[in-house]
């Protein structure tokens, strides 16, 4: 019933992970499903419009989470967001930790990405006669990464704790890691676990957008001596968090829509790293 046309570019955009396939308290205006050379998104994207401004929202599993990690069309939501006219993407992840200090329900803005997907999902836009090579030394927006870092004042409740940094392995999945794959994890520096920092970070740097992932921890993975990670584990931290997930992300929407029309919104920064070889926008 919500119109499937949006006459103005939508800038900012926010992709919900496990437990996050709707974002409360915001009034959708227009459904879009844009048909991409890459298929169709995982879910119509909703505009709502937050303090006048229009915000993408997106949910990666898709709307009854029917789709699994390996199984997200990646390509197509990217290519989605960015012909809409999206450049800034704030993209939720559920993650086991791999570090004592970080505790379930803690949030984690990380900087770096370990890749320990398995080249099953299809990671690149430049193939088929395009060619392009993207620098992915830091494969996250520091500047989004600043506005995020800040607007975690806003988060209430004791349990609201946000780390600045970390690196997130993203392993392949479905199944989750071997012990001995947890402890590996851990001896190379990761600090977080899950199965969807990838390919969606390369394929934003490749669209030329500001991407940043907000990690919530709902579990210790396997090398803890506390309980090995289940579905119902993350699923229950993730239900107990939304509150704090919520707090957030409105604060995070609040100072990106003040801020539309800046070259951080818009991701000046990243114009021309992909040489212009993105046809789709
Ligand atoms: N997502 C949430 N917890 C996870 C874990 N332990 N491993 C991989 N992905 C996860």
């Amino acid at each position: 019933t919500l119109p499937a046309h949006f006459d103005k570019p939508v800038r900012i955009a926010v992709i919900g992970g496990t437990g996050l396939s709707k974002i409360d308290g915001y009034t959708p205006v227009a459904a879009l499903l844009p048909q991409t050379p890459w298929g169709l998104p995982s879910s119509p994207i909703m505009i709502a419009e937050h303090n006048g401004i229009p915000i993408a929202f997106l949910a990666r599993h898709g709307l009854s989470h029917q789709l699994a990690p390996h199984e997200v069309p990646a390509r197509a939501n990217i290519a989605a967001l960015r012909s809409i006219g999206v450049r800034s993407v704030i993209a939720f992840s559920a993650v086991g930790s791999l570090r004592e200090e970080i505790k379930p329900m803690d949030f984690v803005i990380p900087d770096q990405i370990i890749d320990r997907t398995k080249g099953v999902r299809p990671f690149t836009f430049f193939e088929g006669g395009v060619v392009g090579h993207v620098g992915f030394a830091d494969p996250f927006d520091a500047k989004l990464a600043a506005v995020v870092e800040r607007c975690a004042a806003a988060m209430q409740g004791d349990a609201a704790v946000l780390h600045n940094k970390g690196t997130v392995v993203c392993i392949e999945g479905p199944q989750f890691s071997t012990r001995a794959e947890s402890h590996m994890y851990r001896s190379w520096g990761g600090g977080v676990i899950n199965m969807s920092a990838l390919p969606e970070a390369k394929l934003a740097r490749e669209a030329e957008l500001a991407y940043q992932m907000i990690c919530m921890a709902t579990d210790y993975d396997c090398w803890h001596t506390t309980e090995d990670v289940d579905v119902a584990m993350v699923m229950k931290y993730m239900a107990a968090n939304s509150g704090n997930a919520k707090n957030l992300v409105g604060a995070v929407l609040d100072e990106l829509s003040k801020q539309e029309h800046s070259d951080m919104v818009m991701a000046k920064h990243w114009e021309g790293s992909a040489q212009g070889a993105v046809k789709f926008m």
